[in-house]
């Protein structure tokens, strides 16, 4: 059954729903799985400083707030790929060929539908709170800038979704993952693994060094992605320190 959710503050515009619920958060012991949505932010934030484009009223925009305390700082890339995996299972009852591309963007065959920001208020010990941010792409169909976008209606003929229904869905997956991040962290990790985009395809990549062929073959409880080149060398690597080349 879909369970409902109380704690949910809707804002027809704000600038970015993380700024918002970052400020919120600071300010406020607010319950955990506290949700800011909006129809339009005017500052939409992505990864490394880019903007999240996002016509108005068609798409999911929101940040979700949790405490993960238990969680120890050098674990904290298994909060990323429980939120991944938790956009991915929702997008994967719409559509097939539904992966996440390292980090932690949401794929469906070559194109990104959804991307995640997550953002961590840290203490000395621990993870204080978390602004887990997610743009996922509902009913938009024509898009200016993102480079390979799609959305749930592009792949499904121009039906018009419910993003309420949907955004219901992901907290329904995202706290049965979210509880399973301490009882059982390594069914995500092998659950991610699974779902990974181009995992185990020869594939071109970019690092520090050039172009070389490899094939991605695992990722690190740190969030390190390791790629065999064809020499059998394992090369591990943080966010941003190899490409993708696209062909
Ligand atoms: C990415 O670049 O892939 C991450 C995009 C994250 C966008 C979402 S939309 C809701 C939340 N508020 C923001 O400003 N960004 C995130």
């Amino acid at each position: 059954m879909l369970e409902r959710y109380n704690n949910i503050i809707e804002l027809k515009e704000i600038s970015s729903t993380n700024d918002y619920a970052m400020e919120l958060a600071k300010r406020e012991s607010v319950p955990d799985f506290t949700t800011i949505c909006t129809n339009f932010q005017t500052k939409g934030r992505g990864q490394v400083g880019n903007f999240w484009e996002s016509n108005m009223g068609e798409n999911l925009l929101f940040s979700v707030i949790v405490h993960p305390r238990e969680i120890a700082l050098k674990e904290q890339f298994i909060l990323s790929q429980c939120v991944a995996l938790s956009v991915r299972d929702v997008v994967a009852l719409f559509c097939s060929n539904v992966t996440v591309k390292w980090p932690n963007d949401i794929y469906v065959g070559n194109n990104k539908i959804a991307g995640i920001l997550i953002e961590n208020q840290l203490s000395q010990k621990h993870i204080e709170f978390s602004i887990i941010g997610i743009g996922l792409n509902v009913n938009q169909t024509i898009f200016k800038h993102a480079p390979n976008p799609t959305s749930l209606s592009m792949e499904n003929e121009g039906v018009v979704f419910n993003k309420e229904e949907l955004l219901h869905l992901f907290l329904n997956h995202f706290t049965e993952n979210y509880n399973r991040i301490l009882s059982n962290p390594e069914e995500l990790r092998s659950r991610y693994l699974d779902n990974l985009y181009l995992k185990n395809v020869p594939h071109i990549y970019s690092d520090a060094d050039g172009f070389f062929e490899g094939k991605i073959t695992n990722v690190e409880p740190d969030g390190r992605l390791i790629i065999t080149d064809k020499y059998d060398n394992e090369k591990k690597y943080y966010f941003k320190e190899v490409q993708y080349i696209l062909i």
